[in-house]
């Protein structure tokens, strides 16, 4: 079983959350990061493929938007789980996936999840620390990353 992680991040927190599921996977897992990519992976090679994104006000990767909508008659074929972090609670956080991954993508997916999400200020410019500041009425970081929710991910996957 060959596992694929694809994923869009912009200050490294899906990045890392990625990473950590990579960890936790019994079998060798291939990670990578496609914003920047012209090229997408060669699906056809996995049998298994996480897709994790975040939220930037409102909206998902339009990298990951993209990868999903044009892959998705193979993904129909793959065991397929999603991931998302974003500062809403995770209990509350499931409507962005609703609104912004393909319905039959999601109809498909054996798991969706919402593992919450970090604000790091120094991997922000200078915009962003401002916006974030406003949002979360504080200077400090934020870590609600849930590790629970990571792991129950990666035995529900292995599972099915
Ligand atoms: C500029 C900015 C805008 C954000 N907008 C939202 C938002 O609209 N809703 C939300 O739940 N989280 C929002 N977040 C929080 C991110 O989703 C969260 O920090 C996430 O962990 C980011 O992951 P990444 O750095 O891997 O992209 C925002 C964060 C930043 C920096």
């Amino acid at each position: 079983m060959k596992t694929l992680i694809v994923y869009d991040s912009k200050h490294g927190i899906v990045r890392d959350c990625a990473e950590k599921l990579e960890h936790k996977f019994k079998e060798k897992v291939t990670v990578i990061k496609i914003s920047k990519k012209k090229q997408w992976p060669n699906i056809d090679e996995f049998d298994s493929i996480i897709i994790g994104a975040s939220v930037h006000i409102g909206k998902i990767q339009k990298s990951i938007k993209d990868f999903c909508e044009k892959n998705l008659d193979k993904l129909k074929h793959k065991k397929v789980g999603i991931f998302l972090c974003s500062l809403t609670e995770p209990a509350e956080a499931y409507h962005y996936i609703e609104e912004q991954f393909p319905e039959e993508l999601q109809k498909h997916a054996i798991i969706k999840s919402c593992f919450g999400g970090a604000v790091i200020f120094e991997r922000m410019n200078f915009v962003e620390r401002f916006m974030m500041k406003k949002i979360t009425k504080s200077s400090e970081n934020i870590n609600n990353v849930s590790e629970d929710a990571i792991e129950s991910f990666v035995r529900t996957f292995q599972k099915e």
